[in-house]
């Protein structure tokens, strides 16, 4: 399974559940990464989404304990467990978990590969992500494209780690 995600540099990943930046090219790396796929997101996460719908041309599975939500377009998951059952129908290497902090925290260590975008500033932020460059088990891979990227002011990098 993979995550996907763009932090700033403290991994820093929302502010009252909006994303701390929205850059053209990482939105059109994620689509290239996701579109045909299975993404997994908490219910907060959903919402965040431009009118709470979920992504299209894909599978999205949506993490919440409320028994009664029922979304169009989306399975709704009550408990890891359940989700774990849900998802073995998919190749694992087709499985995006696309957040929010809670699922990156809770789904990190079931993972074998993060694409992280990373951006070179600090924001203001009430979420974030799991820091992989601390965190036991993981190492920065490839940095297979570690060129600088520019859009306006903002400098940031598509970076990937995997589980040792
Ligand atoms: N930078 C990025 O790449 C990125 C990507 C995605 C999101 N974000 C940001 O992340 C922030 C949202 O993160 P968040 O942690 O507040 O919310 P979240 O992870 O998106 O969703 C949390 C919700 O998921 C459900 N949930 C969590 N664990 C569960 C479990 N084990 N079983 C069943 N349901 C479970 C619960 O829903 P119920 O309350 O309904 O039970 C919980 O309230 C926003 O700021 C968003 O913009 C950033």
């Amino acid at each position: 399974m993979n995550l996907i995600a763009a932090v700033d540099k403290n991994w820093a990943i929302g502010f009252k559940n909006s994303l701390l930046a929205h850059i053209p090219e990482d939105q059109r790396f994620f689509r290239s990464m996701t579109e045909g796929k299975v993404v997994v997101m908490g219910r907060k996460t959903l919402e965040s989404l431009p009118g709470g719908k979920p992504l299209k041309n894909r599978v999205n599975i949506v993490l919440s304990k409320n028994p009664d939500l029922e979304i169009p377009g989306c399975t709704v998951c009550h408990s890891i467990e359940e989700l774990v059952s849900e998802l073995e129908q998919y190749p694992t290497q087709e499985v995006f978990v696309i957040g929010g902090e809670k699922i990156y925290t809770e789904m990190v260590d079931m993972c074998d590969r993060a694409y992280i975008t990373k951006i070179d500033r600090e924001y203001e932020a009430d979420a974030w992500f799991p820091n992989l460059d601390e965190r036991e088990g993981w190492e920065m891979v490839s940095p297979g494209d570690d060129e600088e990227h520019t859009y306006f002011d903002l400098i940031y990098y598509f970076r990937e780690y995997a589980r040792k």
